[in-house]
């Protein structure tokens, strides 16, 4: 029976293959990171990162095939990420999935990488309803939405400058730690105490989100003090960012009344982001939806599970690679 949708994302340095069902459950996932090719430069080479998925793609889709025992017959569809992201990485996914899809006669749908994200938390196990508040932390992005149902997006806020995970990765280079920053600074946070103040820009007002002043300000408290305890530097920093993100929330579940709180993107994987979450579900009573842990950071499940949306809608089968691309559009 084809109850199975073949998700390919390619939109940064992940390249990921994953076969799930209408249901969320995954049949099978595979994702090469590709790490060890851009950590010499200190952040992603865009034209490394296209020639890796090129090399990466085929390879991928075939393990991905085989681990689940699947053949065309099985697949209901295609779905690709076509944006936001990186041109050059978007346009490998996109036209292996196109040539796919000719081979093997399939519908193939160009899948919005920050829907794919929200999607995320119903991965496994149903968990969001709506309305619901969702707020989306990544390498790539930092975003508040309100989403009334499944297909009306309201943008509530996003970043004037870094996002929260480039303020992550920033702040970990400041410490001399090695990339992906983020996970790194998670760690050292949890033994550190957060007794540095540093500031929390725009914590007062509105859904907007500043972090670059926050790096900036870590950055010169390393300079002028050499012999700074890491773990701790590392903790209040976290704290910062967490308190920022936490206002914010608040003020728009508030504003809101959301049934339930989603926190997606790479940077909820981080324990500590994801305990203050779990003390503001508490504190407000609004229900909290975070991916499986190892779901939050860029994986081909959720882009196969979003694609199942864009079959319920009959969406148009748009395959053009935008790296721009906004929540709003589809
Ligand atoms: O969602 P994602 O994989 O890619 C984008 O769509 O951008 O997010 C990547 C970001 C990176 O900045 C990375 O440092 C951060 O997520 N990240 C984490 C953790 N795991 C990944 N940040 C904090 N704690 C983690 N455990
Ligand atoms: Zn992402």
């Amino acid at each position: 029976m084809a109850d199975l949708v073949l998700g390919i994302e390619t939109s940064c340095d992940d390249t990921s293959v994953a076969l799930v069902d209408q249901n969320g459950q995954i049949a099978a996932i595979k994702t090469v990171s590709q790490y060890e090719v851009h950590s010499e430069f200190g952040g992603v080479y865009p034209e490394l990162a296209s020639r890796a998925h090129l090399e990466a793609i085929l390879p991928t889709v075939e393990a991905v095939m085989k681990q689940a025992g699947a053949d065309r017959l099985d697949l209901r569809a295609i779905g690709v990420t076509r944006g936001p992201g990186l041109m050059g990485s978007l346009l490998v996914g996109v036209s292996t999935a196109q040539a796919l899809s000719m081979a093997w006669a399939l519908p193939c749908y160009g899948v919005n990488h920050l829907r794919g994200h929200i999607r995320s938390v119903d991965l496994e196990q149903k968990r969001l309803t709506y309305p619901a508040l969702v707020m989306l932390v990544s390498g790539g992005h930092t975003l508040l939405a309100y989403l009334e149902d499944q297909h009306s997006y309201e943008l509530l806020g996003t970043t004037r400058d870094d996002s929260v995970g480039e303020c992550y990765d920033k702040v970990a280079r400041t410490l001399g730690l090695e990339m992906p920053g983020g996970p790194a600074i998670d760690r050292m946070a949890a033994s550190g105490t957060a007794c540095i103040k540093f500031p929390r820009p725009m914590i007062q007002s509105g859904y907007e989100f500043s972090f670059s002043g926050l790096k900036s300000s870590v950055a010169r408290y390393v300079e002028t003090n050499p012999d700074f305890e890491i773990n701790d530097v590392a903790a209040s920093f976290v704290d910062a960012c967490l308190d920022v993100l936490g206002a914010k929330l608040c003020r728009a579940i508030a504003q809101k009344a959301p049934a339930s709180l989603a926190v997606v993107g790479g940077v909820a994987a981080s324990r500590q982001l994801r305990a203050r979450m779990q003390q503001i579900s508490e504190q407000t009573g609004v229900s909290l939806c975070l991916p499986p842990q190892k779901w939050a950071t860029d994986n081909a499940a959720m882009i196969a599970l979003a694609t199942w949306d864009y079959i319920a809608h009959n969406a148009p089968q748009n395959l053009e690679p935008k790296p721009n691309l906004r929540l709003v559009d589809v």
